[in-house]
């Protein structure tokens, strides 16, 4: 059976309750990406990023996957081939929906030391100068991937990306790269594309099939075509 590679954006949790970045009532509506973002923001106001991560990490805590996280689990358990889950959400619904997934984007349950490299399970409420069990240095910040970072698991993706028979995206914008740039790639490989979404992405045009609709209707159906 040919690999399935799917990839997923804040839509896919937005019936959990976490709100998506953009768009109306959108997480940079009220914060400038600029101000919490990017390493930048990290050094001129570590509490205000510190704070706006740990009210995330507060959130999605709370969260339960919803039907869409459950079909995907579902289609990664039965589908006969392969099926790689890559993620730019930062919360845990994948997993606790019983999914293996690659975080291209970080985990708000996991923090990183910006002097070592060393992870760890973040505490649900980060201090500013969170101190590193590795290296005792006070250089500790939440896992995610800010713009201006590299994403994780990039070898790993495009290996999948070029080796896949179908490639779909659910719940993103297409605005962010390099995960926008996923379907060209896959695409250009020869696999069928499939874009998922509440509304056209920005990078629509690029998919050989679309289907609009919440992420609980759409992603459970077409999975259960998937499953025949
Ligand atoms: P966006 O907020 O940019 O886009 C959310 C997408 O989900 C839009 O295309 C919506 O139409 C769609 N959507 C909303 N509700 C939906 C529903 N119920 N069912 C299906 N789709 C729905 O989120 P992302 O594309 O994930 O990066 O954003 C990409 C990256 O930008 C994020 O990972 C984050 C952000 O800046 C970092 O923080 C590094």
């Amino acid at each position: 059976m040919e690999k399935i590679v799917i990839l997923t954006g804040a839509g896919i949790s937005a019936e959990s309750g976490l709100g998506t970045f953009r768009g109306a009532g959108g997480l940079w509506e009220n914060h400038r990406v600029e101000d919490v973002a990017t390493p930048e923001a990290f050094a001129r106001d570590p509490k205000l990023v510190t704070t706006f991560y740990n009210q995330r990490r507060a959130g999605a805590a709370t969260a339960r996957p919803n039907a869409a996280h459950a079909a995907l689990a579902t289609l990664q358990r039965d589908y006969d081939g392969e099926v790689i889950i890559v993620t730019q959400n930062v919360d845990g619904l994948h997993e606790a929906a019983g999914a293996e997934v690659l975080h291209m984007h970080g985990q708000l349950d996991q923090a990183l030391c910006a002097a070592c490299g060393h992870q760890w399970p973040a505490p649900m409420e980060m201090q500013v100068g969170e101190v590193c069990p590795s290296c005792g240095g006070g250089f500790g910040r939440p896992d995610i991937v800010w713009f201006g970072e590299m994403p994780y698991h990039m070898d790993e993706i495009f290996e999948h990306l070029v080796t896949c028979g179908l490639f779909a995206a659910i719940g993103t914008s297409g605005q962010v790269y390099p995960a926008a740039g996923f379907v060209r790639e896959a695409d250009a490989a020869g696999a069928h594309t499939i874009e998922l979404n509440l509304d056209p992405s920005s990078v629509v045009s690029q998919f050989a099939e679309t289907r609009f609709g919440p992420a609980t209707q759409t992603v459970p159906d077409w999975v259960k075509g998937l499953l025949g």
